[in-house]
């Protein structure tokens, strides 16, 4: 629906807060950036939808057939996710198509959900992480891509990881509904590159707030632009395919996380996305696109302190090859053993969410 979703009022920004507002560029109304909720196109978005599906089904059959590297990583992992790498069956990992690593170390018997699992090369390393005790769900609507995430389940957490049996469970379905998931179930949600692939983002947000636990994280690598992009990118088959076309811009993210209710969105890493293939980067132009890995808490209205309501924390050593130093954010690494102020949102971070356990909050007066 390239160039006219908006009806007449909605061009007069009659709308307001809408897509077709004034200060939305009437145009790219009806791509993958968009929610249903904004256009009449819903036939527009299942169409992206069974593009998406289609690419990930049919077109692409290994990591070497991409043509752009937003959907690869050059990320190093970690030694022990490096090892874990080493058990996960091949056809699992060469179909791996996303953006970084997700999955944290520090996460035993965890609940863990991986949005658009794709083969599921997250969820096999989550499966090793989290223990026998642990669960890891994964959601994904193209059946090409579940059909091996499955295959080599049962296998993998009995030979490889010695369990009794599988830790790890694939669920057909779409990310912007997970009814099948019952709410505040999940400890810890990731997802790698898929977000940007959705037509409805604020569903997914909404449904993640849903389903994670209080103290619980979204935590994703995904494609961000520096502009919301025009109709002929967010529609544009191969681009959508590749996590360029749907990349969302960091300031529409940011809103719809906190639309949902999530604290104010952390980031991690950010790594620049070459386009070398010359007919994607000739419509691309100057457009600039980021790999971002960010880190979203759900914690409840009544358990935040106050911007202004700094306190004293230090950081207890206790994870896992990260015993000189955690890292919060790109911005923030706490040194073990010494005391930092930190400001109120993020105090309720570190004290109330599901890594409050690698923190100590330091007194001063009568209470913390
Ligand atoms: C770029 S691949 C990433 C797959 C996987 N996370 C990985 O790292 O290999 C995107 C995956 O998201 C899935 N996907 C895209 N949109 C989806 C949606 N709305 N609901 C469920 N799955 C979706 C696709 O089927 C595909 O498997």
């Amino acid at each position: 629906m390239a160039g006219g979703c908006c009806g007449e009022s909605e061009e007069k920004g009659e709308r307001g807060g809408g897509c077709c507002g004034p200060k939305a560029p009437p145009p790219s109304c009806c791509g993958p950036n968009i929610t249903s909720a904004c256009c009449d196109g819903e036939e527009d978005l299942t169409k992206v939808q069974e593009g998406v599906k289609e690419y990930y089904g049919e077109v692409l059959k290994s990591t070497n057939d991409l043509r752009t590297s937003a959907c690869t990583s050059c990320e190093k992992p970690n030694p022990k996710v490096a090892q874990v790498l080493n058990k996960i069956p091949k056809q699992v990992t060469e179909r791996f198509y996303g953006c970084g690593f997700p999955v944290p170390l520090g996460i035993e018997n965890m609940r863990l959900l991986d949005l658009g699992c794709g083969t599921g090369r997250d969820c096999y390393i989550a499966s090793a992480l989290v223990g026998e005790e642990g669960k890891v769900t994964g959601v994904d609507m193209t059946p090409q891509q579940l059909e091996v995430a499955q295959a080599h389940a049962e296998e993998y957490c009995k030979g490889g990881l010695g369990y009794a049996k599988s830790n790890m469970s694939f669920v057909s379905g779409y990310i912007e509904d997970l009814s099948s998931i019952e709410p505040g179930s999940i400890d810890l949600a990731v997802s790698n590159c898929v977000v940007n692939l959705s037509t409805s983002k604020e569903k997914v947000f909404e449904e993640l707030e849903r389903v994670l636990a209080p103290g619980g994280e979204f935590r994703f690598s995904d494609v961000f632009s520096d502009r919301v992009l025009p109709a002929e990118m967010q529609n544009h088959k191969v681009l959508v395919g590749e996590c360029l076309g749907g990349a969302m811009e960091v300031n529409q993210f940011l809103s719809m996380a906190k639309n949902a209710g999530f604290m104010t969105p952390l980031m991690v890493s950010k790594t620049p996305i070459e386009v070398h293939d010359k007919e994607l980067a000739a419509i691309l132009g100057d457009t600039k696109f980021d790999s971002i890995t960010y880190r979203v808490f759900k914690i409840p209205e009544g358990d935040r302190l106050g911007e202004e309501d700094s306190k004293t924390v230090s950081y207890n050593g206790s994870l896992e090859l990260s015993e000189g130093a955690y890292k919060v954010s790109a911005d923030l690494t706490l040194q073990a053993g010494e005391r930092h102020k930190v400001s109120g949102d993020v105090a309720t971070i570190l004290c109330k969410s599901w890594i409050q356990r690698f923190f100590d909050q330091h007194c001063s007066g009568c209470c913390c």
